[in-house]
């Protein structure tokens, strides 16, 4: 067992985390990642009406007896979601972690810690992080260059930014996020100042996900090589798994002039994202994915995943120990 800052925080018994994914992460992956000891959260804007997260915390509950929690995004979106909404619904539901993303939180921290609910903010540079830290969030994530979905315009990898995360923290509770996949990973994260890991490509590919099996089979066959870096002329970068999609994408991105949102939109929409993960045609729109993906060989329960992650670590950090003189 590896005891940290983080399982102290969560009340778990391993330092792995599950962030927000959306459309995937609901109550069926969230409770397997509980049940195997770790941190799962389910991501609030999967659900398009905010009373579809009251049903699916109450799913997720009859799942497991341990603590998960819910993610919120805030990303520029084509219609804006009523986030006082979703933080309400967390409230009465009992929620006592939510992870939040994308932009900084302020606006909606008196909501959220007037219900007692502790915030784990999720971010990609270490000056963001401090900003958090003062405006009350209880843990740090911060999400490396590596990482998939939107790893920020920095192009700084986890190596660095944990390490300086932690200087910069002092004993706040921090996560590593983005590049991690294994227990070498984990161990490493350790060695660099984090309290745990935080994973979202390596669980895309786990038995409970609930996306097509192309999906998960694109994660096995792809290698580090094959994530792109798209939306970068908007200032919001998302990395994602190459295809003829995001080959269109940069094409568009590539033209003279400013890029226009609306000629990404039949490749970005959410809409299309979706349906990819759902039908499992991987070549029409973009999917997010880290390099990571070089790492993934398989398709493990949560439990087996999560048992393998602690048992590499241990076994690392004991031969290690063992060979100081
Ligand atoms: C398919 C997919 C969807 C994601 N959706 C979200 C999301 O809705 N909100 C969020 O905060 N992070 C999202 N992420 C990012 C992950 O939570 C995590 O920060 C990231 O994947 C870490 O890097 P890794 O992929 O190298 O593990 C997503 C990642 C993937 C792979």
């Amino acid at each position: 067992m590896i005891k940290t800052r983080i399982t102290d925080f969560f009340s778990v018994e391993r330092p792995i985390i599950q962030g927000g994914l959306m459309w995937i992460a609901r109550a069926e992956l969230t409770a397997a990642v509980a049940n195997a000891g770790g941190m799962g959260f389910m991501t609030a804007l999967t659900f398009p009406e905010p009373e579809s997260l009251r049903a699916e915390i109450r799913k997720c509950r009859n799942m497991t007896d341990k603590p998960f929690g819910i993610n919120l995004t805030f990303l520029p979106t084509l219609t804006p979601p009523d986030y006082p909404a979703y933080i309400r619904i967390c409230i009465e539901e009992g929620i006592q972690f939510i992870e939040t993303a994308g932009r900084n939180p302020e606006p909606y921290m008196d909501q959220i810690k007037s219900g007692g609910i502790k915030v784990l903010h999720k971010c990609t540079s270490v000056r963001h992080a401090v900003k958090a830290a003062k405006i009350g969030c209880d843990a740090i994530g911060i999400d490396g260059f590596e990482a998939a979905g939107h790893p920020g315009e920095d192009d700084v990898t986890s190596l660095i930014l944990v390490p300086l995360a932690r200087d910069a923290l002092g004993d706040l509770p921090l996560i590593a996020s983005g590049g991690f996949a294994d227990g070498r990973g984990l161990a490493g994260a350790l060695g660099l100042g984090a309290d745990g890991i935080n994973m979202g490509t390596r669980f895309v590919a786990t038995q409970e996900a609930q996306v097509h099996s192309n999906v998960k089979q694109a994660l096995i066959d792809r290698s580090e090589r094959d994530t792109r870096l798209i939306m970068r002329t908007l200032r919001n970068t998302e990395r994602v798994m190459s295809n003829t999609a995001v080959e269109k994408v940069l094409e568009i991105e590539r033209r003279a002039g400013d890029t226009m949102i609306d000629d990404l939109i039949p490749y970005v929409a959410g809409r299309v994202g979706k349906g990819m993960l759902e039908e499992g045609q991987m070549e029409i729109g973009t999917l997010a994915a880290g390099q990571c993906m070089g790492l993934i060989r398989d398709i493990p329960t949560c439990q087996e995943l999560l048992d393998r992650i602690m048992d590499q670590a241990e076994a690392i950090i004991r031969e290690k120990y063992s060979q100081l003189s």
